[in-house]
C-alpha cells in the first residue's frame, strides 16, 4: 500500500481520507494542530472499515514525524472563506502555514508528489515549491478538475443529460478570472453548442466562476467539501496508479502558453512522476487573453506574498 499524508482534518481533509480509504487506494495518515481531532476522526474510519469493506489503514497524528516516507502529501490546512472574502484574503494566514508543512515535508518525504489544495490555491501551490525545493512535476495544485466538474454539471442540470456523460476543460487560476473552455465541452462526444444558445452557455459560464462563492453564501461558516475532496482524490488515483489521466491541474509553467515562473491551471497528464506533460491547448485569441489576464491576478497575489516576506 502508498502511504498518502493528508495535511489537515478539517472539512476537505477529512473528506479526502475518507475517499481514500474506501476506494482502498492507500494507507493514510491524518494530521491537524488541533489535539484529538485527526485521532478521533482516523479512529472513526478505521472502524467503518469492517463495515464498508475495506483494508486500508488510517492514524491520526499531531506529530510531522509519522508523515514522514508518504508517498503522496495532499495539502488541504488552512482556512476556508467566509461570505465576503475573497480567495486572496487568505494569503497571510494560509501562506505561514504553507511554509511550515513544506518544511517537514522536505525533510521526511523528500520523494513525494504534493497536492496543494489551500486557497489562493495557485499562489500557494507556488509557495509550496518553494519550501519544499521539489522539482516543478512533484507539486500540483487541485482546482481546474472541481472548476470543471462545477461546469459539467451545470451543463448537465441545462441539458437534463447524466451528469456522467458531460465532459468540460477550465484553464486559468483558481478565482474570478479562471477561464472555462465551452469548446472543449461536449455531452457524449456532442459539442454544447449544438445542445443550447449562445445565452445559456455564457450563463453558465458565470455560474462556473463564481461557484465556489455560490457554495460559500449558502453554508455561511465554509466552503464547498465534497466536490473538492472527490476532485483531488480523481488525481491522487491518477498519480498513485500511474493512470496517466488528461486533467486540468494548476502546474509549474515554463513558456506553455507565452507563461513562466507561474503555476494555473492547464490540461495536464498525471501520472506516477507527478506532472507527466503539460498539454499545449490550440486557444482562440479571446481565450488566450483571458489566460494571460489571469496570470496577472495571480501575480498580483505572488507580489503580495513578497511584500510580506513569505515568498523569497
Ligand atoms: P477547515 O477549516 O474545515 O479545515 C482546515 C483545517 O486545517 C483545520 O482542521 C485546521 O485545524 C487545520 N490546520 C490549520 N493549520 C494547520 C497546520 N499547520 N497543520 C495541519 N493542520 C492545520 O477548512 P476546509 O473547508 O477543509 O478548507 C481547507 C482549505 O482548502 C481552505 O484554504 C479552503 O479555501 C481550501 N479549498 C480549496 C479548494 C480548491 O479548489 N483548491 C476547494 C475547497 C477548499
Ligand atoms: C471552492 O471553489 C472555496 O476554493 C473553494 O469551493
Amino acid at each position: 500500500m502508498a502511504k498518502v499524508t493528508v495535511v489537515g482534518s478539517g472539512f476537505v481533509g477529512s473528506t479526502t481520507a475518507q475517499r481514500i480509504v474506501e476506494d482502498d487506494l492507500a494507507d493514510v495518515c491524518l494530521i491537524d494542530i488541533v489535539e484529538g481531532k485527526p485521532q478521533g476522526l482516523a479512529l472513526d474510519l478505521m472502524q467503518s472499515g469492517p463495515v464498508r469493506g475495506y483494508s486500508s489503514r488510517i492514524v491520526g497524528t499531531n506529530d510531522p514525524k509519522d508523515t514522514y516516507g508518504s508517498d503522496l502529501v495532499i495539502m488541504t490546512a488552512g482556512m476556508p472563506r467566509k461570505p465576503g472574502m475573497d480567495r486572496s484574503d487568505l494569503l497571510d494566514v494560509n501562506g505561514k502555514i504553507i511554509n511550515t508543512v513544506a518544511d517537514y515535508v522536505r525533510e521526511g518525504s523528500p520523494n513525494a508528489v504534493v497536492v496543494v489544495v489551500t486557497n489562493p490555491l495557485d499562489t500557494m501551490t507556488y509557495l509550496m515549491r518553494a519550501g519544499t525545493g521539489f522539482p516543478d512535476s512533484r507539486v500540483i495544485g487541485m482546482a481546474g478538475v472541481l472548476d470543471a466538474a462545477r461546469f459539467r454539471a451545470f451543463i448537465a442540470m441545462e441539458v437534463d443529460v447524466s451528469l456522467d456523460c458531460v465532459d468540460a476543460m477550465v484553464l486559468g487560476g483558481h478565482g474570478d478570472s479562471m477561464v472555462p473552455l465551452p469548446r472543449y465541452c461536449t455531452v457524449s462526444g456532442v459539442s454544447i453548442d449544438q445542445l443550447m444558445s449562445q445565452e445559456q452557455i455564457d450563463k453558465l459560464v458565470d455560474r462556473t466562476r463564481h461557484g465556489g462563492a455560490e457554495i460559500v453564501n449558502f453554508l455561511k461558516t465554509g466552503s464547498a467539501y465534497y466536490a473538492p475532496s472527490a476532485s483531488v482524490v480523481e488525481m491522487a488515483h491518477s498519480i498513485l496508479r500511474d493512470q496517466r489521466r488528461l486533467l486540468p491541474c494548476a502546474a509549474y509553467l515554463t513558456g506553455q502558453y507565452g507563461l513562466d515562473d507561474i503555476f494555473m491551471g492547464v490540461p495536464c497528464i498525471l501520472g506516477s512522476g507527478g506532472v507527466e506533460k503539460v498539454v499545449q491547448l490550440d486557444l482562440s485569441e479571446d481565450e488566450s487573453k483571458q489566460l494571460h489576464a489571469s496570470a496577472d491576478a495571480i501575480r498580483g497575489d505572488l507580489g503580495t506574498l513578497r511584500e510580506k516576506g513569505l515568498l523569497k
